[in-house]
């Protein structure tokens, strides 16, 4: 889907997540997604005894997760440097270094699967939606949070970052629409538990004053799955 009216140089996953890692804590925003995790009303958190989170990154979503009182957590990520992080950051059991399609843990032994701010990066998601399951005890969750597509477009804007030179640089970035994550998330097997779309207002104003032409739009959707018993 032709979506970007930014025109930075594009880099792969790997490339981009390597070189951003020193400073993608102080650019993400928690209201892109901890804020909506926090208000989703399906997972009880605090009685996960053991989560996997794909695209764990630095570890951000993981010890959101651990100060929630899930009990432990494993993290998966293709990005080696993002993967140090988090081994410093101490939120995870284990931590893998794999593509989240095929992530080498075991089958079944997960009440819950998480994967945050990572769907954008994936062409496609037949695959993310299908590990999940495999993951999933019967009876567990499956949370997806994400960019919403329609802020994508709107804003015409893929995943970035500014290097230390002051370059911005796009690492590769996928829309998928609504529908797509319902009709994938089905096919795997999933029964939609809870979803929802935050829409940009006045914290995300304060955070960032240039969004005021976004007000009210989506910016971020997040779904909850479940794996019937
Ligand atoms: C925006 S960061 C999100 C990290 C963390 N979940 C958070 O919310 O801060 C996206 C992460 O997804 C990882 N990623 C992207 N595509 C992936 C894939 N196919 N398999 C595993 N990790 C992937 C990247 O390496 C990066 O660390």
């Amino acid at each position: 889907m032709d979506f970007d009216a930014r025109g930075y140089r594009t880099v792969d996953v790997r490339t981009g997540y390597g070189q951003w890692v020193g400073s993608y804590e102080r650019t993400v925003e928690d209201a892109m997604d901890i804020g909506v995790l926090a208000e989703l009303a399906v997972p009880d958190w605090a009685s996960v005894r053991r989560a996997a989170d794909l695209g764990c990154g630095t570890g951000r979503t993981g010890g959101w997760l651990r100060g929630q009182g899930v009990a432990a957590v494993d993290g998966v990520d293709v990005t080696p440097e993002m993967l140090a992080a988090a081994r410093t950051r101490g939120a995870h059991d284990r931590l893998v270094e794999a593509d989240l399609a095929a992530t080498g843990l075991p089958g079944g032994a997960y009440q819950l699967v998480v994967s945050s701010l990572v769907d954008e990066h994936l062409p496609e998601l037949g695959p993310f939606y299908r590990e999940a399951w495999r993951l999933t005890a019967p009876g567990g969750l499956c949370v997806l949070v994400g960019l919403h597509p329609h802020f994508i477009m709107t804003a015409g804007m893929p995943t970035h970052f500014t290097t230390a030179e002051g370059e911005d640089i796009a690492i590769t970035t996928h829309v998928h629409l609504v529908s797509e994550h319902l009709t994938a998330g089905l096919a795997a097997g999933w029964q939609l538990a809870e979803m929802r779309e935050a829409v940009v207002g006045d914290e995300w104003i304060a955070l960032k004053p240039k969004w005021e032409r976004y007000r009210s739009h989506p910016v971020s959707a997040a779904y909850v799955w479940r794996r019937p018993s």
